[in-house]
């Protein structure tokens, strides 16, 4: 299937609302509280955010995905990612990935690290497809409900 083609931008404080409501547009993804995503936005430090724009209904120009990571010394951290249920599998998570990739690379991180939910297939095929690879697991890591998390990387040194 052709990609669906969106504008990958800087996330603004104005965007919490639009991510909120896709985070909570999947059931098993750990809810972040309204404050952290303000203080994450707020933090003109480390740490980055993207969205996805593209025009929805009606021709009006709407977000439909984001990414979350921070870059402490040379590692880069995906805090979270995620694309509008609706939009799933259109190509939007790739293009997203690949903008904060190529940004940690920028900012001369040497490697990528996330992790994710041991239940998580889609998620992890998704991962793999940057090759990143497990290197790790972290117990009991989730709530609601508890479950072990693996641990990825993708080693951008090169
Ligand atoms: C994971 C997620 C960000 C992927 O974004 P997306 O826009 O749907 O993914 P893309 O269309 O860019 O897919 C790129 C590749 O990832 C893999 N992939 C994506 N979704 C997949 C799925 N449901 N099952 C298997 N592989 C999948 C495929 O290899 C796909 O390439 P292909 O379509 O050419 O086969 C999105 O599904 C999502 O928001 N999931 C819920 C949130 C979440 O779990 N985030 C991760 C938290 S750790």
């Amino acid at each position: 299937m052709k990609a669906l083609e969106v504008r990958i931008r800087k996330a603004r404080k104005s965007d919490v609302d639009r991510i909120i409501d896709i985070e909570r547009s999947w059931q098993h993804l750990s809810h972040w509280s309204i404050d952290s995503y303000y203080r994450l936005l707020n933090d003109d430090g480390l740490i980055s955010s993207f969205v996805a724009e593209t025009e929805t209904d009606k021709e009006r120009i709407g977000i439909v995905g984001f990414v979350i990571f921070h870059i402490a010394a040379d590692v880069s951290e995906i805090y979270n990612i995620a694309v509008e249920a609706a939009h799933a599998r259109s190509g939007i998570g790739y293009q997203l990935m690949t903008a904060a990739v190529e940004e940690s690379g920028r900012r001369r991180a040497r490697k990528v690290i996330l992790e994710v939910r041991k239940s998580n297939s889609p998620a992890i095929n998704f991962y793999r497809k940057f090759e990143f690879k497990i290197t790790g697991e972290r117990k009991s890591y989730y709530s609601n409900p508890i479950e072990d998390a693996y641990i990825m990387e993708l080693d951008i040194s090169d």
